[in-house]
């Protein structure tokens, strides 16, 4: 399971540009995939936001002023190298700044799919340049998932890619990368039309992601259950067929953790670093938080967390009824971190003002505030509509912090509900999408939560839990393994 030579492309990587657990991940498999003794070079745009200046990052001589024809359209980048964070692993930063000086990582502009074409084909043309011949490419949701047809097509002369094989892995089928047809021009697939989706070029339009599990020779995604369940018309996003139809070829592995980031013993973020043998100053964190977010101190008040996009994904919809009434009925403090859809922001800045000292909405996206909720909350709220793994439920598992979660996608596969009886279990699990059932979860929290020595049970169950990245970068290498084998 070593000696592989593996090309991995990503729109963000943690800790360099982040909207999300794609980013997380990004930042850390790569490493463990290194750590296993296999040459992996990792590529991702170089957003402006960036910041290239501390001398740890190079411009590479040879890759320099390079093009790339895109249907007439000539566009030109350099690339600037660095180590991955915390790693022996080389990361190649494509520095375009006509395509990614633009302040965010994903934008609505017109040209969208250029930006992420010319990604994918950065990527291949730097191991043409390096002589560098992948035995994976292995490519992230729908803004690399054209690599694979890029391989067969545009680039199939080269013999230098002859034994490569693609990987590609859906971390949300929800976003699927659809723009007009037109694009296929400028794509430089001009010449391929016929590659495409006969359906979709008749309704004039072309799908990055349906392209790629049409032509990746691996899928895989995040969560054993997700994996199940995008096969299905609730979760496929209306491309559960294609998903079907390659099933074999689809495998679920849920996301590992980057415990030397997520951890309470070792978290730069928090002030009181605590372990499973040293609960006590679990306390010291909620209490500093508080302070922190202007929300007052009870010792017999629970902390709700949420962090999380604001987005319909996120089971926000279901607060709408019944928060209000649950805060007026119970003794609890609640702080929500997060942005997005007005509508969520709306009513969480509704909350704040009328429950002043007791709810904290804090709009915006801020890595510290996230590890001190992660710390200092006592239960973690995530009621998902659908989530292909989720990366906070796990977290908060390890922080002690026991999670509220709707039994979907990775949180299905995560996270077990308690049972006071026998003493197993790690959260408290809600079957169906609705208000009571979230509502449900929330009480039976709270009301635990005042039996110390039940929720002292429950902390340890869920801080005794690894989904250390060391554990789940093995079925990554035995895929790997299969393919280039
Ligand atoms: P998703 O990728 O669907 O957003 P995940 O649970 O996989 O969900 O990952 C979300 C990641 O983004 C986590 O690392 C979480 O801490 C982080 N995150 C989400 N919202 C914010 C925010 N507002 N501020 C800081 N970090 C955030
Ligand atoms: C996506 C999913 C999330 C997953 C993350 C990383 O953003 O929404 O559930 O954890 O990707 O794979």
């Amino acid at each position: 399971m070593s000696g592989r030579r593996i090309c991995f492309i990503s729109s963000e990587i943690a800790p360099y540009a982040k909207t999300g657990g794609l980013a997380d991940v990004s930042g850390a498999l790569p490493r463990y995939v290194g750590q296993a003794g296999n040459d992996i070079r990792v590529f991702m745009p170089l957003y402006s936001t960036i910041d290239v200046s501390n001398g740890r990052f190079h411009r590479v001589d040879f890759l320099r002023n390079l093009t790339i024809d895109f249907g007439g359209d000539a566009v030109t980048f350099d690339v600037v190298t660095t180590k991955l964070h915390d790693s022996d692993v080389d990361l190649y930063l494509v520095d375009c700044p006509r395509l990614y000086h633009r302040g965010t990582v994903y934008t609505d502009h017109e040209d969208e799919y250029l930006r992420f074409a010319l990604l994918s084909r950065a990527a291949i043309e730097c191991c043409q340049h390096m002589g560098w011949s992948p035995d994976v490419f292995h490519c992230n949701d729908w803004q690399t998932a054209l690599v694979p047809l890029y391989l067969k097509t545009v680039y199939k002369w080269d013999e230098l890619f002859e034994r490569s094989r693609t990987v590609l892995t859906i971390h949300n089928i929800a976003y699927q990368g659809v723009f007009s047809s037109k694009a296929i021009e400028h794509l430089g697939l001009g010449n391929y039309r016929e590659m495409f989706s006969a359906e979709d070029l008749r309704d004039g339009i072309v799908n990055f992601m349906k392209t790629g599990i049409f032509y990746a020779d691996l899928l895989t995604t995040v969560s054993v259950t997700y994996a199940r369940e995008i096969q299905t018309p609730e979760f496929g996003s209306g491309l559960q067929d294609f998903l079907r139809w390659r099933g074999n070829a689809l495998h679920g592995i849920v996301n590992g953790v980057d415990y030397n980031e997520w951890s309470p013993e070792c978290d730069v973020w928090i002030p009181y670093p605590y372990s499973a043998e040293e609960l006590s100053w679990k306390e010291e964190n909620k209490k500093y938080l508080l302070g922190r977010i202007n929300l007052t101190y009870d010792s017999d008040a629970p902390l709700l967390g949420i962090v999380s996009r604001l987005t319909g994904q996120k089971g926000f919809d279901l607060f709408f009824d019944i928060l209000r009434p649950f805060l007026a009925a119970t003794n609890v403090r609640l702080a929500v971190l997060g942005s997005g859809e007005p509508r969520y922001e709306d009513f969480f800045t509704g909350l704040q003002h009328d429950f002043h000292g007791r709810v904290c909405f804090y709009r915006g996206f801020q890595n510290e505030l996230a590890h001190l909720i992660e710390a200092g909350s006592d239960i973690f709220l995530m009621p998902s509509r659908f989530e292909p793994c989720g990366l906070n439920q796990i977290y908060s598992l390890r922080y002690g912090t026991v999670p509220v979660v709707r039994r979907t996608g990775g949180l299905a596969d995560t996270v077990q509900q308690f049972d006071t009886a026998t003493g197993e279990g790690t959260g408290f699990v809600f079957d169906h999408f609705t208000p009571d059932g979230l509502f449900w979860g929330m009480r039976s929290a709270t009301e635990l939560w005042h039996n110390k020595p039940a929720w002292e049970r429950l902390m340890l169950n869920g801080m005794a839990k690894n989904y250390s990245w060391e554990v789940q970068v093995m079925q990554y290498l035995a895929l790997y393994d299969g393919l280039a084998g």
